[in-house]
């Protein structure tokens, strides 16, 4: 059996990248009967940016919501929300005093918020070691992340490394999986799609404003009638992603053939989504109305997080003293 695990942050409504990138790669390694997954939100993650209260509180339960929606399955898997084990807390602590001050002073994450956000927080500096934590409390063999996170995951193995080499094995040193078909998504404004670009699109809003998301979609300004370059468009990128070939065959014809405009390309991209994400929206909607029974999920699988991280934690605290 091996163990999978992989978090989200809860710092906005999860996006189109999320999804792509992350939610669906998640859920069908999850699938594998050989694989168990721990997949979580990283809400104290999200504290490093997002200090008022409520609105942590309706991300996180949008992002579990949007796990849910496409279908991860609570009861083969474990589902938790990060605060909820606070041990994991202890854990960073510990892990803090094994991980050399310039190897966070160098991690791109860190210099590139730094240099980028008024509040540079202590806790953005820590950020990977508490990631270290999420990690290495769980006793994961395979962590699923996307390409900017790879950093992140060589600091957890270089730490986990120096403690097993001093104290004796320890820590599953765990492998990173970085799906390489899975590109990165572009966002509205054709950079990467980011919670933090303001450039999304969040395909759970409710149908008009869906619509009004996707026009802001940047187009350049060829006139209606002239043919179009399908492989500049960012429209065009984003709808390939989700059409079928022919789909995708009959969409370069519109672009090269001329009379069909960038908002033609919008509605059939709106049309797309709607269509092949119908019951996923549907899903998103019930839990974010029934968020009672979407917290006893969580609940759930905090109680079986919660028994495997302490019974590491136990192994770790022995192991220097306390
Ligand atoms: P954001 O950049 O919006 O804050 P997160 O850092 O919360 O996104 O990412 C959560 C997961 O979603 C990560 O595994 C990340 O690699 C993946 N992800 C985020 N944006 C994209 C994207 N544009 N394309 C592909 N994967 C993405
Ligand atoms: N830092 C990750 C991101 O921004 C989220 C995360 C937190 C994570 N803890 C983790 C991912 C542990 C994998 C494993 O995407």
């Amino acid at each position: 059996m091996a163990r999978i695990l992989t978090g989200i942050q809860s710092t906005g409504r999860p996006h189109l990248g999320n999804i792509l990138g992350a939610i669906k790669p998640g859920i069908a390694l999850s699938k594998d009967p050989k694989n168990e997954a721990l997949f979580f939100i990283a809400d104290l993650h999200s504290l490093t940016m997002i200090k008022d209260g409520e609105e942590r509180v309706k991300n996180t339960l949008a992002t579990a919501a949007a796990w849910l929606a496409f279908g991860f399955d609570t009861d083969k898997n474990i589902f938790y929300r990060q605060s909820q084990i606070p041990e994991v807390c202890e854990l960073t602590w510990y892990l803090n005093c094994f991980t050399p001050y310039p190897m966070l002073a160098n991690a791109h994450s860190f210099k590139d918020k730094s240099d980028k956000l008024a509040d540079v927080n202590a806790g953005l500096f820590i950020y990977p070691v508490l990631m270290a934590a999420d990690i290495l409390m769980f006793d994961a063999n395979y962590v699923p992340v996307g390409k900017d996170q790879q950093q992140h995951l060589e600091i957890t193995r270089d730490i986990a490394g120096a403690f097993n080499k001093k104290y004796g094995e320890t820590f599953v040193i765990p492998e990173v999986i970085i799906d390489k078909t899975v590109m990165t998504i572009p966002g509205t404004d054709g950079n990467k799609m980011s919670k933090s670009y303001n450039n999304t699109i969040d395909i759970f809003l409710p149908k008009k404003q869906l619509r009004k998301n996707i026009m802001t979609i940047v187009t350049d300004s060829t006139p209606l009638e002239e043919p179009k370059n399908p492989n500049t468009c960012n429209v065009f990128a984003l709808y390939k992603l989700l059409a079928s070939e022919e789909q995708i065959v009959d969409m370069t014809k519109n672009y090269q053939g001329g009379n069909y405009g960038y908002g033609h390309a919008k509605q059939a991209l709106f049309e797309l989504i709607i269509d092949q994400m119908t019951k996923e929206r549907e899903g998103f909607d019930y839990y974010m109305q029934n968020t009672a029974e979407l917290i006893r999920k969580l609940k759930e699988g905090e109680q079986k997080a919660r028994d495997i991280g302490l019974g590491v934690l136990s192994r770790v605290k022995k192991k220097i003293g306390f």
